[in-house]
């Protein structure tokens, strides 16, 4: 029996199997507004069998965004224009989530086809970044942000807490906060970003309370019997890494006490020169630490998109649920192929009745 394609529950949600389709930027909208192109993407991967579709990095404030393309929900209109998507995923039996995030020092960028570095400061299209502290991130993104006073943190908090509303409002069932990959909520963890001397910098719990606070507040207006996720990189591969884990560990053991369903283990990105051993499920063992550290359960991204490792993950309890990007942008069906590769009999039920039907009959 495949484990792959056991259901998975947390709290009310079931998901049909262990396959999630985790955040993408697709940089197509206009104004923050998800059009067409959002409708019939995430449509399209939802029907290929996946439990789990999470919509990708979605702005909580215009400079929060990474690019002028990103999604955004901080008005009405942006949350009107999600309601087709998220009914599309829905009819396609997958669960509709979302991925809530502000881009702190790495906004303000251009798309990836079009350079994906900081917007010249003098082009109309540029807005100004904001971070912990005023360090640019350097390499493409350039750019020195404005160190955020107290005012800009509580602002940023509460626009959280709004996108969540107005997220749960749309129908999303499963909110992703985007604490990961070197933006703003990542960055005010790392000692290489967050040089503050007030209570948000310095020690390990003060670097940490912009991310608890924001969870808090957050869990606050979700739904509790729906899950509530962080996206959080738990090193940084700079040297440091033993001790980086450690902080990690012990702060999603918080995240866990102040609500957090569940963690999705990824990398910090927060400095351009590191030594990352990209390779096919590399995070599996960090990820599985901090399922048994944490006492929490995982999912990660990053090389799992191959069937038998996919597979193998899940079986050996590295990981609860596995996310696969890249190959689902290559091939939709993504499940089904992966079903027929590790030996599952009629395949075919990962995918939604009026393909199933036909795919067996002949
Ligand atoms: C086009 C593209 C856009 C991405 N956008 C996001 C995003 O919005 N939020 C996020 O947390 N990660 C984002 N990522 C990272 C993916 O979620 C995922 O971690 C990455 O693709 C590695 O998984 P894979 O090897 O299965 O593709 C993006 C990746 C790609 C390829």
């Amino acid at each position: 029996m495949s484990a792959l394609f056991q259901p998975f529950t947390l709290k009310d949600v079931t998901l049909r199997n262990r396959i999630a389709v985790p955040p993408m930027c697709q940089y197509m909208a206009v104004d923050g507004v998800p059009n067409e192109w959002h409708l019939s993407h995430y449509a399209s991967i939802a029907r290929g069998g996946a439990g789990l579709v999470i919509v990708e990095a979605t702005g909580v404030a215009p400079e929060g965004r990474i690019t002028p393309g990103c999604t955004g929900l901080w008005n009405d209109q942006q949350a009107q224009a999600f309601v087709p998507v998220v009914q599309a995923i829905k009819a396609a039996g997958a669960v509709p989530g979302i991925q809530i995030g502000h881009a702190g020092r790495k906004a303000s960028a251009n798309k990836p086809w079009e350079g994906d570095d900081h917007i010249a400061a003098d082009d109309a299209r540029a807005w100004e970044t904001i971070a912990p502290s005023a360090i640019a991130f350097g390499g493409g993104l350039p750019r020195t942000p404005r160190a955020m006073t107290l005012e800009d943190i509580a602002r940023v908090r509460q626009n959280f807490v709004d996108a969540a509303v107005r997220a749960r409002d749309t129908g999303f069932e499963w909110l992703e906060l985007h604490f990961a990959h070197g933006y703003l909520a990542q960055s005010f963890f790392s000692p290489h970003s967050n040089q503050r001397d007030d209570i948000y910098g310095g020690s390990v719990e003060n670097r940490g309370r912009f991310l608890l606070e924001t969870l808090r507040a957050v869990r606050e207006v979700w739904p509790e019997n729906l899950p509530l996720t962080v996206r959080f990189g738990v090193i940084e591969y700079d040297g440091r890494d033993e001790q980086t884990l450690a902080e990690s560990i012990g702060l999603v053991r918080q995240f866990k006490a102040a609500g957090m369903d569940m963690i999705s283990v990824s990398v910090n990105f927060v400095i351009p020169d590191t030594h990352i051993p990209w390779g096919p499920a590399f995070l599996g063992p960090i990820a599985e630490r901090v399922r048994r550290e944490a006492d929490v359960p995982v999912s990660s991204a990053w090389g799992f998109g191959t069937p038998e490792i996919a597979e193998r993950v899940v079986k050996d309890q590295q990981l609860d649920l596995v996310m696969v990007g890249r190959a689902h942008l290559a091939n939709p069906h993504w499940p089904y192929f992966a079903a027929k590769e590790i030996g599952i009999d009629r395949a075919s039920w990962t995918l939604p009745a009026p393909y199933a039907h036909w795919l067996e009959r002949y």
